[in-house]
């Protein structure tokens, strides 16, 4: 089944109820959260008050992407917000094991990100672990970025692990999703596709997203 994830990103942050009661109507499945410190990534955007005022305006599950050096310090004040799944970057996480099992520990869904650079291969250890992978497919930091194509072979590789170690992890995939690339990130074997721009740069969030859902849903008519 095919999840859509808005990423709130690219909303209008004063209307910002508004644009996800749209999102929701237009079939969202979750609400994809960014959350960067202005270190790991040159951005800054939210922290646990908007998390926590978010949860209060939606009944979604809440998707907290943390693009943060120290993520295991501030997984519980996100889970305390409200996240009901949150991700960590595997490239700042020295001890990740530990780090998804504290996410868990908090009875939450445990992610792992990789971005355009870090191999499938650095998560051969973990994947037993994890709820789901989130494969970066543009540099993370900013969105309305350009997909880039590679991120395709990387599904692929994570999906025919997945089959072959018998698990059964969600693939997701995070940056430049819109309609002219929805279909070969589904093709490929993502199951949880984010989008921000594609979703609330482009007027009325609930078309956008029922137009990504439909292409996503026909894609995966044409895989069988
Ligand atoms: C980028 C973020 C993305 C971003 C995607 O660092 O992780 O979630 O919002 O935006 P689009 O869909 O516009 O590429
Ligand atoms: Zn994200």
């Amino acid at each position: 089944m095919i999840e859509l994830a808005p990423s709130i990103l690219s909303a209008d942050f004063a209307h910002l109820a508004d644009q996800i009661h749209a999102a929701e109507e237009g079939g969202a499945a979750l609400l994809h959260l960014d959350v960067m410190d202005g270190h790991f990534v040159p951005n800054l955007t939210i922290g646990p008050p908007v998390v926590a005022s978010v949860r209060k305006v939606t009944r979604l599950p809440l998707d907290c992407h943390l693009m943060l050096d120290n993520p295991d310090e501030f997984i519980p004040v996100f889970a305390d917000a409200g996240a009901d799944w949150i991700s960590v970057h595997q490239e700042v996480c020295m001890h990740l094991h530990r780090s998804l099992e504290l996410i868990k520990h908090h009875g939450l869904l445990a992610g792992v990100v990789i971005n355009p650079a870090t191999p499938v291969e650095t998560l051969t250890d973990i994947l037993d672990v994890v709820d789901y992978v989130l494969v970066m497919s543009v540099n993370p930091g900013f969105g309305g970025q350009k997909f880039i194509r590679h991120s395709l072979v990387k599904i692929a590789q994570l999906a025919t692990l997945r089959a072959q170690r018998g698990l059964n992890f969600r693939i997701e995939v995070d940056g430049g999703v819109a309609l002219d690339t929805v279909t070969d990130v589904v093709r490929a074997g993502a199951q949880v596709l984010v989008a921000g721009n594609a979703v609330f740069g482009k007027g009325n969030p609930k078309e956008q997203a029922q137009l990504l859902i439909k292409a996503a849903t026909e894609a995966t008519w044409q895989q069988v």
